[in-house]
Parts: structure tokens; sequence; C-alpha cells
């Protein structure tokens, strides 16, 4: 499965946090506030920062008591300022990147992501709730993406979590003339929990759910 939204509770602080974020850190297409200390490596438990606990404590409190992980290997706020090309969001266990952003993932933990898919776990807080879309293929060395198929997903008004297949399933995003914000969090799931609230939006999100 490639999308599914998340059967959990609606976030109510949204525009504390839309008034807060501060997207100082520019990543390709997105501008974008790490909440937590990022290691190089995705691998190890990381702290949130003390700024992000101070801004955004029902953000944190939110996602400690929905999300399913056992601790977060990385947690940011993006905000996609144009069109986002599809990508997929994996990371190399050896790469060194071109810039200071490029992370790497320790084998474990990229079995650990393989073994829980659709394992990456988003919020949004503010933008269009049909503009992400999962495509069959993809293919880097092409520069134009005319034509390329694109099955868009839908984000029901009724849930602001959805989750991702992280590794292999090509994404991207129109341009959002709203000040879209999204959320952002990888690390160790526990499974049984995670498993279950899979089958739980399974139930209630069926219609929506991209295999
Ligand atoms: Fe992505």
């Amino acid at each position: 499965m490639r999308f599914i939204p998340l059967d959990l509770p609606k976030f109510n602080e949204k525009q504390k946090v839309l008034d807060s974020f501060n997207g100082d850190t520019r990543f390709w297409a997105w501008k974008e506030e790490e909440l937590v200390f990022r290691e190089r490596e995705f691998d190890k438990e990381v702290e949130f920062k003390p700024s992000a606990i101070k801004k955004y404590p029902e953000l944190i409190s939110y996602i400690t008591e929905h999300w399913p992980f056992e601790y977060y290997v990385y947690v940011k706020l993006i905000r996609a300022t144009e069109a986002v090309d599809p990508h997929v969001d994996g990371n190399y266990i050896n790469y060194t990147g071109p810039t200071d952003k490029w992370n790497t993932i320790s084998e474990k933990y990229l079995q650990h992501q393989l073994d829980t898919e659709p394992c990456g776990y988003r919020m949004i807080l503010k933008g269009n709730r049909k503009s992400i879309y999962m495509c069959e293929e993809y293919d880097y060395s092409k520069k134009d993406w005319t034509g390329l198929q694109k099955e868009y997903v839908e984000i029901p008004k009724e849930t602001d979590c959805f989750l991702l297949k992280t590794n292999e399933s090509p994404h991207g995003v129109d341009s959002d003339d709203s000040e879209r914000l999204l959320l952002f969090a990888i690390g160790y799931l526990n499974k049984e929990k995670h498993e279950q609230l899979i089958k739980k939006s399974r139930e209630k999100y069926e219609d929506y759910m991209v295999l």
C-alpha cells in the first residue's frame, strides 16, 4: 500500500503552528524547520529541540500520544513553495551528498522501514488536500515529466494524518497557492501499534487508499 489516511483525531492547534513556523532552512522545493537535532545517519533516537518544545507543545504531545513510534529519528515541518517533482523519500546507506543537508540511513533502520511500509507519517496543517499524487514509475534522468501518469490522492477533511510508502513509491505535489505546511516524521515504529492503526484506518478510509 502506498497511501492511506489515518483514523486519528483532528489536530486542533493548526493556526498556532502556522503562526510560529519559521521556514529558514531551504531544501529543494521546501522551506523547512527541523524540530529535532538531526543526525547525519538516520538510526538513533533524536531529541526535540528546546525551541520546538516551546513553540509547538501541542503538536509534539499530539504525535507522542497518537503516532505509534518507539522513537523518532527525524521530525520537521515542511512547506513546499513550488511544485515538487516525483521523488522517493528514501536514503542511501552510503552517500556523499552535494550539500550539508544529505543524510544516510543505517542498514538496520532501512530494513525496519522496508518491514513497516507504509511508514512515512505525515500531518497536513494547511494546503490543498487533493494535490499529492503517486506515480507508477519514475526516472530521474528524465527532465520532462509531461505525460507522466499521476494518481492523485485525497486527504479527507475528517483527518489530518496520513501514511506514505517512503522508499519505493514515487510521489510529488502540485504547486499550492496557500501557505502549505506539513509535518514529516520518521522513526522506529512499534510494529504492533502501527499495524493496528493501519487496520483501523483501512476500515474507515478504504476508498481513499492507494495500493
Ligand atoms: Fe516526499
